[in-house]
């Protein structure tokens, strides 16, 4: 693994969003240089760190990202993406753009500027409904929403660029991103949350009245849907790891991002209860379309590539990380 990274350049695509937010905290605190790219539709520039360069672009912009590119950039991480599955389905056309020619743009860039290494926000939504679980990385790809599939179309291409000698990549399938760092240096929050966290949040300082459970009466054993709650930070590691493991082996590589543990929606409610001291409003609410049972990550690919190993195991202690924004 390379250890030395202190002039080892970053360009973080979407680093002042949610996730791009933390992955910058990373890579600062192990000493990489970091160049911050977001156009700051959903990222905010409250999330950029001290010691981050900052480039106000738009990866639909060419020559911006050319531009960007030419600063000596030694590796890439996107994470510059829509990721509203719901409204993948209405607006395709909208994914398609951000999600799809936007990647494509970032690794034309790359070859152009021979740039070398990318770290790619994947999503366990390549995977579509479940076979079987806990998920690991030869379940079949069908993914059943349009998300999930610009997704591993990004996958598919960086594997011919990698074939063709034009680049490595890691594509890192993350399960469900939760928490906020431990220590409160990140604080911007997305604006009109979609996720089950968020908006349990919302719910209990007051901004939103309640939260509708999505469903019952799944085969789970409290009827409610279970996923895989990873935090934050334990997702930024893997960023940094992987892009270490990039620039010493040379070897591309797709991995799932997860606990293995499965979480129910309520028993997310009755951590978040016991945590904020209170009780939250909810009721319960028909399914919501496309939403499997339940799943979990099988990770341990990315322990033995990697060497990754999620610290937060604890949903409560996840929690806390958000609420303790709060108070
Ligand atoms: N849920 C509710 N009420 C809400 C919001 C969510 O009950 O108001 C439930 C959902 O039905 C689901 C669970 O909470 O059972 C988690 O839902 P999220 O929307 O937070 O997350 P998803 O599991 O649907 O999707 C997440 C990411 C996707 C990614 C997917 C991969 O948001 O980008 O994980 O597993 F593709």
């Amino acid at each position: 693994m390379l250890t030395d990274v202190k002039n080892v350049r970053v360009l973080v695509v979407g680093g002042a969003g949610y996730i791009g937010s933390h992955v910058q905290k990373q890579l600062l605190e192990e000493g990489f240089q970091v160049v911050v790219f977001d156009n700051l539709s959903t990222g905010d520039k409250i999330n950029l760190l001290k010691g981050a360069a900052f480039i106000e672009g738009n990866i639909l912009d060419k020559q911006a990202l050319n531009d960007a590119m030419s600063q000596n950039i030694d590796a890439v991480v996107h994470l510059a993406a829509k990721k509203a599955v719901g409204e993948s389905m209405e607006h395709p056309e909208i994914y398609a753009e951000n999600n799809i020619t936007g990647a494509l743009n970032i690794l034309n860039a790359m070859v152009a500027n021979g740039v070398k290494h990318i770290v790619f926000s994947s999503s366990a939504a390549v995977y579509g409904m479940p076979e079987y679980i806990p998920l690991n990385e030869k379940h079949q790809i069908k993914p059943i929403n349009y998300y999930g599939y610009t997704k591993i179309c990004i996958e598919q291409n960086m594997d011919w660029y990698a074939k063709l000698g034009k680049l490595n990549y890691a594509a890192l399938r993350y399960f469900n991103a939760v928490g906020y760092a431990a220590d409160k240096s990140i604080t911007g929050r997305e604006r009109n949350p979609q996720n089950l966290l968020p908006i349990i949040m919302e719910v209990a300082t007051g901004k939103r009245e309640k939260l509708s459970i999505f469903g019952n009466d799944y085969d789970t054993p409290d009827g409610t849907c279970v996923r895989d709650y990873i935090h934050v930070s334990d997702l930024a590691t893997a960023h940094t790891l992987a892009l270490r493991y990039l620039m010493t082996d040379h070897q591309s590589f797709a991995v799932n991002l997860g606990t293995g543990n499965g979480t129910s929606v309520k028993e997310m409610v009755d951590a978040t209860e016991k945590v904020i001291g209170k009780k939250l409003n909810y009721d319960y609410a028909p399914r919501r379309a496309g939403d499997p049972a339940e799943l979990t990550a099988d990770a341990s690919l990315a322990r033995e590539i990697l060497g990754w190993k999620p610290r937060y195991t604890d949903v409560e202690e996840i929690i806390r990380t958000v609420w303790n924004l709060e108070i």
